[in-house]
């Protein structure tokens, strides 16, 4: 029997990975699969858990308010190191770049236990520029024995770093696989989710253009977060055309420049996380939500008009339903989307931020450039491939 021990611990790789996972176990004559979660994040991830059926055999349960490095790298080393050597697994898969990522990835090795890589090979080339993701994936690089790179130009930048070609695989990225499951679940279901953003928020759409905000990457803390507040803030006063709705990261360092600039004196004191649906007067509307669950942030991409957002995933995800995605970065590990034109990258300056949402709100051409261009990421069989390959490596 081969066994393996899969390792997650936020939000992304939950969703990332439980198309692995569910496939591992369709398989389970041929695999045992334990899956651990570090819980580096607790509500977030616990929210992908429950939608994908995934009941993780090992919870470190680790999350801790406003964590830093030092405390997540140290505790999953440390959590991991008498599970895997009961367990001792013939493989452990990690995914990704994230703290979990590299801290499970050393545990592995530590204990001689040869490491999949499932996203393997995205680089900014820029070590701050997503930080601290940029370094955590190369070192996963360093560490993985079995990589799974999404895209071609992600298998070159692992040949290019020197890993043998018969250990690197093209799958596709299967954040298209959840989302493909997740997407034909919401649109038989239309009007169950807006009954349900109704119903728990408040958030009723209407005519106007949704624009879909997520942030928070830990570079953009500080005045990045300010900018892109500030940025918001002129959009909605400024064009009754549109409705913002941004579900804002439970992370305390973007909780507070949002509830400083877009909630301040406008609405009276409200206990984090914020959620409330304002009218500006003479401008549009703003809803500032919890982050959602997966099936509602996938209803409500498929009504968006645009996406506005630091995220990693979303640029893969957005495109696949023909949303165009305006990047809050200065670099992105993902050049397949800006190639593709389905991505622009625009950074954190406020008025480059704002100039571009009005050039997709105010040229058609331009949107629909963006909006009809091919999603490079993949067709949602990359869990099938990557299982495919498991099987082959572990006999
Ligand atoms: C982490 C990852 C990042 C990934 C992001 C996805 C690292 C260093 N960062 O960043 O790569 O893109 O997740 O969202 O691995 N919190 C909660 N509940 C939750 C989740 C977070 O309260 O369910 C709050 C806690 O106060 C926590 C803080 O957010 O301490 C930060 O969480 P952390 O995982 O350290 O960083 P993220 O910014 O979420
Ligand atoms: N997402 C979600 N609810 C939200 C915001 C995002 O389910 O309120 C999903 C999104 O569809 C994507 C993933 O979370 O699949 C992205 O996570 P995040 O942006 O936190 O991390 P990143 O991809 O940048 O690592």
């Amino acid at each position: 029997m081969r066994k393996i021990v899969i390792i997650f611990g936020t939000r992304p790789e939950a969703i990332k990975m439980a198309p692995v996972v569910l496939r591992l176990k369709e398989e389970a004559e041929a695999f045992q699969v334990k899956v651990a979660v570090t819980a580096q994040h607790r509500q977030m991830l616990d929210q992908v858990l429950e939608l994908f059926n995934v009941v993780p055999d090992y919870d470190l349960d680790l999350m801790t308010p406003d964590q830093d490095l030092f405390d997540i790298t140290v505790r999953v080393i440390k959590g991991l190191k008498d599970l895997l050597e009961k367990e001792r697994p013939q493989l452990v898969l990690v995914h990704g770049d994230t703290t979990t990522t590299f801290a499970a990835a050393l545990a592995a090795f530590y204990l001689h236990i040869p490491v999949g890589h499932v996203e393997a090979g995205l680089r900014t080339r820029d070590k701050y520029r997503p930080f601290p993701e940029e370094i955590n994936r190369r070192l996963v690089g360093s560490l993985a024995d079995y990589h799974f790179a999404p895209t071609p130009w992600a298998r070159d930048n692992l040949l290019a770093e020197g890993v043998p070609a018969e250990n690197i695989w093209v799958t596709g990225n299967t954040v298209i696989d959840a989302l493909q499951m997740i997407a034909t679940l919401v649109a038989r279901e239309d009007k169950t989710w807006s009954d349900f953003l109704t119903e728990r928020y408040g958030l009723t759409l209407d005519s106007r253009r949704l624009i879909l905000v997520t942030g928070h990457r830990r570079e953009n803390f500080g005045p990045g977060f300010r900018n892109i507040c500030l940025a918001l803030r002129d959009l909605v006063e400024t064009r009754p055309d549109i409705h913002l709705v941004y579900p804002v990261h439970l992370n305390p360092r973007v909780q507070e420049p949002v509830r400083d600039i877009l909630v301040g004196t406008r609405v009276a004191t409200q206990q984090a996380p914020v959620s409330f649906t304002l009218e500006v007067a003479g401008g549009g509307l703003l809803s500032l939500l919890p982050p959602l669950d997966y099936a509602p942030f996938v209803y409500l991409m498929s009504k968006s008009y645009l996406v506005l957002t630091d995220s990693g995933g979303i640029q893969e995800e957005a495109p696949g339903l023909g949303k165009p995605v305006l990047v809050m970065r200065e670099v992105t590990e993902r050049p397949e989307g800006l190639w593709a034109n389905t991505v622009k990258l625009v950074g954190t300056d406020r008025l480059e931020i704002i100039r571009a949402v009005r050039e997709l709100l105010d040229n058609p051409a331009s949107y629909q450039a963006m909006a009809q261009a091919q999603n490079p990421y993949g067709d949602g069989q990359a869990a099938s491939r990557i299982v495919q390959i498991l099987a082959k490596i572990l006999d």
